[in-house]
């Protein structure tokens, strides 16, 4: 029983790799390279114990994937390969919609010609907008999303939503992410951003080390107990997890199931920074910023559907999180380096 992992060298999908093989699954990894380095696959076998099958591929490379599915008996795909950065997403809308929703057109009609009907997608918590108010539900309207980035996860999710409706051999599994930081326990693999990051944990971490002078918080002046924003941080261990349990999932039922995949507890960027600085003794200078444009004030999960369906539930507390971002970012300052 063979799992393609399309994106798997990247943050979350080497740690889902890990968590698959420990659980006895036999994967194939399918990656481009556009946003990951070699060396994460390295890691994830040493760590593992195990080598497996990689392709270099695209997954707009139809012929590509069919050398896959010919060269394997795949039962399900997990798909994670996607561009991911919401700033770009709106200076480069066409290369979003080619790659992530092009690509999983193309990766379904491979999937489809080789009788594989079953997958498990990277989605994301911001599908629920701006409208919606937290704990969010799974069942609450989807659509109102402000940016490329985020219309291209409403809308693969809709067609694999079409695809399950057209055919009910298919399965589609729906994983709306919360907000993953944290690393592997061991160190070896985590998050390498390009260039500045743009997201909250990986730049705390590069303060923290001396790569950036300080953090700008954005804006203080929210609807929220501090003023600053509030977000549903999931170590990505747990993140990891709940795709072994939705695999075991989607090959047990059909159609398209939706979960949000968070922890239900919120944090403000102030919280982060103090649970940063107490959980490693370390200090994070920060200077308040105005507000960043298309951010919410808050945004947190209900994850009693993905526990209650799935048996699944996070396990990691923010100490946790920021013990294990700093452990990466502190053995690998550059992370995987060049
Ligand atoms: P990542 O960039 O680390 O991993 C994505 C991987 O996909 C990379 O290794 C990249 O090289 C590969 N890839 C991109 N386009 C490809 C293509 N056309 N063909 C083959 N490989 C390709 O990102 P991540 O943080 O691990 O995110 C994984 C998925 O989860 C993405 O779809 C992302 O949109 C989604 N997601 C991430 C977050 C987050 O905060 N990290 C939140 C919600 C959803
Ligand atoms: N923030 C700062 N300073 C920074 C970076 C972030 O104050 O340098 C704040 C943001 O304003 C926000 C919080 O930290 O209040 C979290 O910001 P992130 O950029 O880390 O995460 P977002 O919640 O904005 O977005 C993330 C992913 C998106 C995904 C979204 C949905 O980056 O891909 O979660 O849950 F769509």
């Amino acid at each position: 029983m063979a799992i393609l992992i399309t994106g798997g060298c990247g943050y979350i999908g080497s740690h889902t790799c890990i968590e698959l093989l420990a659980a006895g699954y036999d994967i194939v990894v399918v990656d481009n390279y556009y946003n990951a380095k070699p060396e994460a696959l390295r890691r994830v076998q040493e760590l593992a114990g195990k080598s497996f099958p990689f392709y270099e591929c695209d997954i707009r490379d139809a012929d590509g994937l069919r050398r896959v599915f010919r060269e394997h008996a795949i039962d399900a795909v997990i798909h994670f390969a996607g561009l991911k950065a919401v700033g770009e997403s709106v200076q480069k809308p066409l290369e979003y919609y080619d790659n992530n929703v092009g690509g999983t057109v193309t990766l379904c009609q491979v999937m489809a010609e080789f009788g594989c009907k079953r997958i498990v997608f990277s989605s994301s918590a911001t599908v629920y907008g701006m409208n919606n108010p937290s704990p969010l539900r799974e069942d609450m309207p989807t659509g109102a999303v402000t940016n490329p980035y985020g219309r291209t996860k409403y809308v693969i999710e809709e067609i694999l939503k079409d695809v399950c409706v057209s055919d009910p051999q298919w399965t589609a599994v729906l994983l709306r992410y919360f907000n993953p930081i944290g690393a592997h326990e061991s160190g070896r693999i985590g998050e390498d951003p390009n260039g500045i990051p743009n997201n909250l944990m990986p730049y705390i971490s590069q303060v923290a080390i001396g790569r950036l002078p300080q953090l700008s918080v954005f804006g203080d002046d929210y609807d929220t107990p501090d003023g600053t924003g509030v977000r549903d941080y999931i170590h990505v261990v747990d993140l990891a997890t709940g795709h072994v349990k939705a695999v075991d999932y989607a090959l047990g039922h059909t159609g398209a199931e939706v979960f949000n995949l968070g922890t239900g507890v919120g944090y403000s960027v102030l919280d982060l920074v103090k649970a940063f600085e107490k959980a490693n003794g370390v200090p994070v200078p920060y200077v308040i910023a105005p507000r960043r444009p298309g951010d919410i004030a808050t945004c947190y999960s209900d994850p009693s559907k993905a526990q209650k369906v799935l048996g699944w539930k996070a396990v990691h507390n923010v100490e946790d999180m920021c013990r294990d971002s700093w452990r990466w970012q502190s053995q690998n300052p550059q992370g995987y380096g060049e």
